[in-house]
């Protein structure tokens, strides 16, 4: 019981970083730069939130963002800070954000990557002090460096993502990501301000007994969903949807259990974003061991045509999925 305790507050962010980057003599370093820049957004960003509602930072903004929702104060702190710290760090050439339209050019063209980026996942959750998160989806340019990045370095496809994660706000502040060898997650200590590795190797169980859905959506969805959630019920699973992307997902990473956002009358794409929710996560819960479905394919082999562009998405457990996806081709 007193196991957390008897380990030693061990590996940094920083040390873990240096030492992988060991591990690859040609890498020239950028990429590690890069997730450093990151992880100081996100620290950024969870001071923000760890004081919202004292700093007068709560509440709605007053504005809607491209894909027309209403967007929280924190929403866009969140983004310019995290735009701040990628233009502070010189890596990362552009940034596409949920809350720009357009491309945000960082003014370092010498940079060899593009980021994608949620800057605050759950927004329906701030102002009730539930937990919330960050998504962020790293590509190495296509574009010549020295130029101005364009929508091609944005527009590649989930495969050619070189790393992806997430920051969760939540009991603890995580940082869990990928750089396709694996999933490493760490863990905020706030007093040090830094984030110490805190799960070497994630994997998802291949089995779980979680479902997590909207489930007031249920009269839109497709049938084979209902299916699927159905089997779920007789076998007496637990329904847990905080509604935050990452909370949920997070959870179901350590326990085992499946997302599901389908498509609905509102949201007949599916409501979540490809470019800064759908492929990173998908790529992460790949290098976990887990699976990634949209409607019709793999999330990862979506082909990308637009920066807003939304997904269906059934992601979680190996054998959940695979049980969903038998639901859904025997309806075919
Ligand atoms: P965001 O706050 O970044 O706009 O994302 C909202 C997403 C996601 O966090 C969450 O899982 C989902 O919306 C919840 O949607 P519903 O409220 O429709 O269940
Ligand atoms: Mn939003
Ligand atoms: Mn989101
Ligand atoms: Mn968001």
């Amino acid at each position: 019981a007193d196991n957390h305790l008897a380990s030693p507050v061990g590996t940094t962010l920083e040390r873990y970083i240096m030492q992988k980057q060991g591990e690859f003599p040609f890498a020239t370093g950028e990429l590690s730069q890069l997730l450093r820049d990151i992880a100081l957004a996100g620290k950024i960003i969870n001071r923000e939130v760890n004081r919202a509602g004292l700093a007068g930072i709560a509440g709605a903004y007053g504005q809607q963002n491209v894909q027309g929702e209403e967007q929280q104060k924190l929403d866009v702190v969140a983004n310019i800070r995290f735009i701040r710290a990628l233009r502070n760090g010189g890596q990362a050439c552009a940034v596409l954000s949920e809350e720009e339209d357009e491309i945000i050019h960082t003014g370092n063209d010498q940079g060899k990557y593009v980021v994608a980026i949620d800057p605050l996942d759950g927004s329906s959750n701030i102002n009730v002090n539930v937990s919330i998160g960050t998504i962020f989806s790293i590509y190495r340019r296509v574009t010549a460096v020295g130029s101005k990045a364009t929508r091609a370095d944005f527009l590649q496809g989930g495969r050619q993502q070189v790393a992806a994660g997430y920051i969760l706000y939540g009991s603890s502040t995580m940082l869990v990501y990928t750089t396709g060898h694996g999933v490493v997650g760490f863990t905020y200590e706030p007093s040090l301000g830094e984030f110490f590795l805190s799960h070497p190797d994630i994997r998802i169980p291949e089995a779980g007994k979680t479902f997590s859905c909207n489930e007031g959506n249920w009269f839109d969805y497709p049938e084979c969903v209902r299916t699927y959630l159905t089997g779920c019920k007789q076998q007496r699973f637990s329904g847990r949807y905080v509604g935050s992307l990452v909370a949920d997902y997070h959870r179901n990473l350590f326990t085992g259990g499946i997302y599901l956002y389908p498509p609905t009358k509102k949201n007949p794409s599916g409501k979540l974003r490809l470019l800064y929710e759908s492929y990173p996560l998908a790529l992460v819960i790949e290098q976990a061991g887990g699976k990634a479905l949209a409607d019709g394919s793999a999330v990862l082999d979506i082909v990308p045509i637009d920066f807003h562009q939304r997904s269906a998405l059934y992601i979680g457990s190996k054998d959940m999925v695979t049980a969903y996806q038998a639901c859904a081709e025997a309806e075919d």
